[in-house]
């Protein structure tokens, strides 16, 4: 004998309010919106990129309240009221942040596609502070794949920010 299974109804669009890149906006979205896909279908903030969409590469890595995250594995709404920056957010204007200035200077991408989350994780690595050698740098940034391999360039980059940042804290000035 064949059951017709329950029917599951339709989710409702659930209200979330987001500050990303120091702009408020509310957003109705499906629960199982992740934060990737709000910040690059809802926002239209594509500077975060979909690489594995599983948590794998790094490529979607955004900061959340200044802590790095993988937004294809954050449910948007379970971020209401917090404060997002993506890689569109952590230039002043037209001054570009002292890790993009880095990584263009060290050479440190090729194809790019993974460019904004290594930035967006070297922001949150510098802000945890417990990076000092550049082993524990690549330990610490080892969740960021580079396929093209530019590692070499990216370790340069970072370590450039950082002695930046102990000449002049990041922020000041800017
Ligand atoms: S797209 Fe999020 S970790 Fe790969
Ligand atoms: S620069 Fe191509 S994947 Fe990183």
């Amino acid at each position: 004998m064949s059951q017709t299974p329950p029917q599951t109804p339709a989710a409702e669009p659930m209200e979330v309010w987001l500050t990303v890149n120091r702009v408020d906006y509310t957003l109705h979205l499906a629960p199982w919106t992740s934060l990737l896909d709000a910040l690059r279908l809802h926002l239209g903030l594509t500077g975060s990129k979909k690489g594995c969409d599983h948590g794998q590469c790094g490529a979607c890595t955004v900061l959340v309240d200044g802590r790095r995250i993988n937004a294809c594995l954050t449910l948007a709404v379970m971020l209401d009221g917090r404060e997002v920056t993506t890689i569109e957010g952590l230039a002043s204007g037209d001054t570009l942040h002292p890790l993009q200035e880095a990584f263009i200077e060290q050479d440190a991408f090729q194809c790019g596609y993974c460019t904004p989350g290594q930035i967006c994780s070297a922001a949150g690595l510098m802000a945890e502070g417990r990076a000092t050698t550049d082993d524990e740098i690549r330990e610490l940034m080892s969740g960021n794949i580079c396929r093209c391999g530019a590692y070499p360039n990216i370790l340069a980059a970072i370590r450039q920010a950082m002695a930046q940042q102990a000449r002049q804290p990041m922020g000041e000035g800017r």
